[in-house]
């Protein structure tokens, strides 16, 4: 696939000073003879779309392999990046609210500043000067991702239902599916952990690029938008159709029957929005934070464990089939005459065929916030799922946090919603037809 140049002139709203070099990677000291380092394993790159482009031809041509040096186009894509995006490994998820007296106009800056502040990111450089000529002048750029590669960095921005209240005037505006998600059974949720005017996700194959981006976006809008709430996840090695599926912290792989994307599945029926004015060829985002009660969980022997996702854990396959991506037959009975998936398992209760045909994109990433209270694992999986209609995952939560026999061992304990607009064309920035 051709992609439009991401090291191309960025936007007219960017109002970032060019560092000297500007459109040269962060890399272009450091190139020399390791140039296109490659390192570890991924799936192969099937159903996830092949929008990256390199700056170095890669060093192997096996798709199995991270490569680095891998751009993602920010600009002139239909829609955001991080979303069809084959999934990176690792992601830093953070919610912001607009500061006290702030203005639409604001917000205006804001988005156009992130716009152009993602390009250059993704396109692997320094968002301002990370050195300034006079040595006591405050930097730009807060520096820790000097001379790393792009590392497939993509920068997903989502708009929570809170901007389109009396505060900016923007009502009118507002996304047509866009409302607080409705109070859902097994809902743990924390405050401090909900919410949010503004999301960003950061997806890398580097942590220390994704962590950089999401402070140093966070850190140029200080005084406008505070944080609210953020996750560092892992564990995303690969997901989708003919790849090798990552597994989740409680040892499943995660992510086997998922929505297909990148022209080759059926993302357009599900996840899409068609026809809502300036959000036309956007998306909503869910994200929950959920955790797991690992020390419960891990002294279940397996096979509870895998009546309860309805799956083998080893292969992955459905308890009705053999291999991984088996359809499930949900009417299949053993030989003892019970259900072999059984009716409250997850996956009988979450999949599209008992649900209407309902599927949402899950892209999810295992976290850890060290130990909690009592000393035990604090883990679990930080879920973020795309789709037209949030609507979509309600339907699916309120099955699952009725009857989910997985309950027993997690709690949503985060929880917000975003509208995440389309990608805006080169000179354009995101969400611009909200002040049109
Ligand atoms: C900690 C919480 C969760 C864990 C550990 C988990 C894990 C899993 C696993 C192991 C599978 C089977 C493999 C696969 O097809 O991906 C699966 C499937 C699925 N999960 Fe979850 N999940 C969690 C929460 C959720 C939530 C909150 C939703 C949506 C509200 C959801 C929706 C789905 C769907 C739609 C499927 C595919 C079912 C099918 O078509 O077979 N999951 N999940």
């Amino acid at each position: 696939m051709t992609e439009p140049d991401p090291q191309s002139p960025s936007s007219t709203h960017d109002n970032i000073p060019a560092p000297a070099g500007r459109g040269v990677s962060r890399r272009r000291f450091f190139q020399g003879a390791a140039g296109g380092v490659a390192v570890g394993a991924l799936g192969a790159g099937g159903a996830w779309a092949a929008s990256t482009t390199s700056a170095s031809p890669p060093a192997a041509a096996d798709p199995d392999v991270v490569d680095l040096t891998r751009q993602v186009a920010f600009y002139d894509a239909t829609h955001q990046a991080g979303i069809q995006t084959r999934p990176q490994r690792y992601a830093v998820f953070m919610t912001f609210d607009m500061a006290t007296g702030t203005t639409a106009t604001d917000l205006q800056t804001l988005l156009a500043r992130w716009s152009a502040a993602c390009a250059r990111l993704m396109s692997g450089q320094a968002i301002g000067t990370v050195e300034p000529s006079r040595v006591d002048a405050v930097a730009q750029d807060s520096g820790e991702a000097s001379g790393l590669e792009p590392a497939s960095l993509t920068v997903t921005v989502g708009l929570g239902p809170g901007l389109f209240d009396e505060r900016f005037g923007l009502k009118s505006k507002r996304p047509q599916l866009l409302s607080a998600l409705p109070a859902l059974p097994s809902d743990r949720l924390q405050p401090e952990l909900t919410g949010g005017d503004l999301s960003l996700q950061a997806c890398a194959d580097d942590p220390q690029v994704a962590y950089h981006a999401v402070r140093n976006l966070a850190r140029m809008v200080r005084g406008t938008a505070q944080i609210r709430w953020t996750v560092l996840g892992f564990g995303r090695a690969s997901a989708g159709r003919g790849q090798q599926t990552p597994r989740n912290l409680m040892g499943f792989k995660d992510g086997t029957r998922n929505v297909s994307v990148g022209g080759v599945g059926d993302d357009d029926e599900h996840v899409w929005v068609t026809d809502d004015d300036w959000m036309t060829g956007g998306t909503y985002q869910v994200a929950r934070k959920i955790s797991m009660n690992l020390e419960i969980w891990d002294a279940d022997p397996v096979s509870d464990q895998q009546e309860i996702f309805g799956r083998s854990k080893l292969e992955g396959a459905p308890l009705s089939g053999k291999d991984e991506h088996d359809v499930p037959d949900f009417s299949a009975k053993t030989a003892s005459g019970k259900l072999a998936i059984g009716p409250t398992s997850h996956i009988a209760l979450a999949a599209h065929e008992n649900n209407n045909g309902t599927k949402i994109l899950r892209r999810g990433y295992n976290y850890t916030d060290g130990l909690n209270s009592v000393g035990q694992l604090d883990a679990g999986l930080l879920f973020l799922a795309y789709m037209k209609d949030p609507a979509q995952f309600v339907t699916l939560q309120r099955k699952l946090g009725r009857a989910d026999r997985l309950n027993e061992y997690i709690a949503h304990i985060g929880s917000a919603v975003f509208a995440v607009p389309p990608s805006p064309r080169t000179g354009h920035y995101l969400a611009e037809g909200l002040f049109t």
